[in-house]
């Protein structure tokens, strides 16, 4: 095959090396513009997996690499007068010159042509090749050329980054950052040969601004950036080596992806490879492993289909699907990890203490949990956990989901709560044996507090005629027996959810027609809203509130509120979730209001507020109010995790004690991204932002994941729901799956514990016993 590769950065080259290793017949040019050693950037770093797949595909060349390469495990925080240093991270760092260099050689020796000082102009230039790879970079200009076909998705962040370099030694991975009078500017340092360490200085387009960097050149750039780092730096010089870029040397990352990855274009299969046809942030340093293992997979595509012409459709297809999903797994993690970055300044440099900044730095990503920063370094995330419990005032170090926690004068015993989910088991709206068997057998499972479903406010507040209510006093003594079952028989709390479907009600019990939010075929009753809008395209229409309307609700839910106190609830919260009827006045989806109550989000606030203050006011005052918000309507024009913020301010200086961040049900149209805890990103904002303490909620379901969200601060409780449907013993299992044996059991159970606990122990010897043998084999 005749072979060009347009480019010859990691991914030209390697698959150059590679593709020449495998068929030595293969014809195979390199072009490159630069000069060979001509290069930007200084070092670059990626993980010890990537050697290892290095090692397996050319040994030549990973053994230059190693000999070249830095090696080191650890990563350390500058942070507000403090340094924290964790170990067991395992990067290599290398300059790219070097890599570039050692590649070059390996091509030169396997007989691949290199060709420098030579711009390709288009892969047209080139109808003599079967296959032409574009590893053309960033900027491609083959994909710019063909973009209808490759149809990038080219997002530009905001913000601004410069690459650095300096002499002065650092022995990890070293982060800085520092407070200047605009706002925090950020330093990523890690070192790739004996003398040099690349220095990567961000901040936020407006802090950069704000400091004139829009106007600076590169010296005075230069200047800034030794100047905001001059403690650390002592005296050392940074250094460009971007000179060849006109003014300021300043960047935005672009986040590339693209559809479609290759394309034949009448002479020549095209390719798309590293970054010309996707982009992963610094942050998580790994544009050159996906750039290096694109040229792996390809290589082993050939090797597996033939590397002959006529192999090279099926190959590039089998290339592009393979390569996809472990593409947009890092991707995804890139973001998580580039956003953090982006938004540390206005949302954790200030509020967070040295030590759990730390920890939700390592956890930026969502990729590394708790257990994982255990496998890396034990110690210090012992120490981490027990720094942790005492700001909990217990003084052992207990895993961080097993630590109390106290709002007003309520204290829980564990971070865990069992999230409200209604079960369409009442008549009249009066909980009975159902309730108290489903309730008790949560309250006995280990969790701090079990909450009960959305409880309506009037008969016709219910979703459906299955759900509980507290509109007269028989419910009430209802839910008082049930209470006092949890009370009398638990150390867990209990907490009331009180609320109103609004245009979501009237509604068919799930299993008997056909789904959520199908509406009753006879027995309806009236539905008032924020609006007169159905929730359901062409659904039962709600009445719009007037006045009287909203005293009468409201006068309800104080109703409500006094029954839940005086049956003996711990907690109440306020549903104002989910596009029930206070959520129907949050939302500009559902709110088309032209009155004081619609409009701004101010003033779609006002109702749901007004009903706050007279339901807090009549909940005895040592008792914690929560409120259930949806904080993301997954529609364009709805609700957005910014507004959640104002949302979340809005109710806490109305006094409420928490947020419960769940999202979405507001629209039958919306379009989450659901994954491993998806919502808790906007508890943590929540939290950070409002200074407020939040429950996350959402696809939460391991003792790891509960760890992780309180270790980090991005939540103060978790709510889990689904999975304490499978397992109302959930807590119990978990903490004896992770083997913290400080949770007790009901004393009736405790013959259980001991079993389930050495069950489990067996389990963790036999997997520790299966990866050391693994390691050997490997
Ligand atoms: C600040 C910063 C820090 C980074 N840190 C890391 C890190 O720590 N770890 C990591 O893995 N990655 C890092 N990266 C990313 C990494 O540099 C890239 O992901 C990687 O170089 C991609 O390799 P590539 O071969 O696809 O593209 P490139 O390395 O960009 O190579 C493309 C080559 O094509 C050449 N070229 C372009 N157009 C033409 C043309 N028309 N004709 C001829 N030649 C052409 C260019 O001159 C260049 O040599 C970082 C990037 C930045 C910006
Ligand atoms: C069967 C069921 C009923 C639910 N009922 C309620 C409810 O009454 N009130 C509420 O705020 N959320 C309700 N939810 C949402 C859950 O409280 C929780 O937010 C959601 O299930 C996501 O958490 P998970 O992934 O841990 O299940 C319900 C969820 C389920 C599965």
């Amino acid at each position: 095959m005749k072979i060009v590769c347009i480019g010859g950065g990691p991914a030209g080259l390697y698959f150059a090396l590679l593709m020449k290793k495998l068929g030595p017949q293969h014809e195979i040019r390199v072009v490159e513009r630069n000069k060979p050693y001509d290069t930007f950037g200084w070092g670059i770093v990626f993980s010890d997996q990537t050697m290892e797949a290095m090692q397996r595909w050319d040994p030549e060349s990973a053994g230059h690499i190693k000999q070249a390469f830095n090696h080191w495990d650890d990563i350390e925080l500058h942070f507000k007068e403090r340094v924290i240093r964790s170990g067991g991270h395992g990067f290599v760092g290398i300059g790219r010159k070097k890599l570039l260099n050692i590649l070059q050689a390996r091509c030169e020796a396997l007989g691949v042509e290199l060709v420098f000082e030579h711009d390709a102009g288009s892969d047209l230039d080139y109808p003599e090749a079967d296959l032409i790879i574009a590893s053309d970079g960033l900027n491609s200009k083959v994909r710019t050329r063909l973009a209808q076909v490759f149809q990038p998705d080219i997002v530009t962040r905001p913000n601004r980054y410069i690459w650095l370099g300096t002499n002065k030694p650092y022995d990890a991975f070293t982060f800085l950052f520092e407070k200047t009078e605009h706002g925090w500017v950020q330093a990523h340092i890690y070192k790739f040969d004996e003398n040099t360490s690349t220095f990567i200085v961000e901040c936020p387009e407006e802090v950069w601004r704000a400091h004139g960097l829009d106007q600076a050149d590169q010296e005075q750039s230069i200047a800034f950036c030794e100047k905001v780092f001059a403690k650390n730096l002592q005296g050392a010089k940074l250094m460009t080596n971007a000179r060849h870029l006109r003014g300021s040397a300043w960047l935005n990352f672009q986040r590339v992806t693209c559809k479609q990855w290759s394309h034949f274009n009448g002479n020549s299969h095209v390719v798309l490879m590293g970054d010309a046809v996707h982009t992963a942030h610094f942050a998580i340093g790994s544009g050159t492993k996906l750039a290096l293992e694109d040229a792996i997979e390809l290589v082993r595509q050939f090797t597996e289909r033939g590397d002959r012409a006529e192999c090279i459709a099926p190959v590039l297809e089998q290339y592009q699907g393979l390569r996809a999903v472990d593409v947009l797994r890092l991707q995804n993690a890139a973001w998580n990890a580039m956003e953090w970055f982006e938004v540390c300044g206005q949302r954790y440099c200030d509020p967070l203490e040295p030590e759990q900044f730390m920890y939700s730095m390592l956890t930026r990503s969502q990729r590394i949990s708790h257990e994982n920063l255990r496998l890396r370094d034990a110690r210090w995330l012992q120490d981490y956990e027990r720094w942790f419990a005492r700001g909990s005032a217990v003084s052992d170090g207990r895993p961080p989901m097993f630590t109390p926690f106290s709002l007003r004068s309520v204290t829980l015993k564990n971070r865990v709560v069992v999230s409200p989910m209604a079960q369409y088991q009442c008549l009249d709206g009066r909980v009975a044996d159902y309730h108290l068997v489903h309730l008790g057998a949560r309250a006995l499972g280990g969790a701090a507090m079990v909450m009960a479903e959305m409880t309506c406010t009037s008969a016709d507040a219910r979703i459906t005629p299955g759900c509980p209510g507290l509109w007269n006093d028989a419910q009430m003594h209802d839910w008082a027996r049930i209470v006092a079952w949890v009370h009398q028989h638990s150390d867990a709390k209990i907490a009331m959810q009180i609320g109103h479907a609004g245009a979501k009600g009237s509604t068919c019990v799930p299993w008997q027609g056909g789904g959520m939010d199908q509406p009753l075929p006879t027995d309806n009753w009236p539905l008032v809203a924020a609006s007169a809008k159905p929730y359901l395209d062409g659904g039962p229409l709600p009445r719009a509130m007037d006045r009287a309307d909203m005293d009468r609700v409201r006068a309800d839910f104080v109703a409500s509120t006094l029954r839940a106190a005086q049956a003996g609830f711990d907690w109440l919260e306020l549903h104002c979730a989910h596009g029930y009827l206070l959520s129907g006045f949050i939302s500009p989806l559902s709110n088309q209001r032209t009155d004081d109550y619609g409009g701004s989000l101010e003033n779609r606030l006002r109702y749901p507020l007004e009903v706050f203050a007279a339901v807090r006011a009549a909940w005895p005052a040592h008792l914690p109010m929560s409120v259930r918000i949806s904080t993301h309507d997954w529609v364009q024009g709805g609700i957005t995790p910014a507004d959640a913020v104002l949302i979340a301010r809005a109710f806490k200086a109305a006094g409420a004690d928490m947020l419960d961040c769940s999202s979405g049900q507001v629209s039958p149209h919306q379009r989450p991204s659901y994954g491993r805890m998806y919502q808790t990103p906007f508890s943590d904002r929540i939290r950070q932002e409002a200074q407020i303490a939040t429950m996350a909620v959402g696809a939460i379901s391991e003792a790891d994941h509960v760890n992780s969200v309180i270790a980090a601060g991005r939540a103060d409780l978790c709510a889990i729901g689904r999975p304490h449907l499978a397992n109302p013993a959930w807590t119990l299992t978990e903490a004896a799956r992770i083997g913290y044996p400080g949770l007790a059991w009901p004393q009736s159970y405790e013959a259980g514990k001991a079993q389930l606990e050495a069950g489990f122990a067996r389990e963790r010897s036999l997997q520790a016993q299966s990866a050391a043998s693994q390691e050997r084999v490997a």
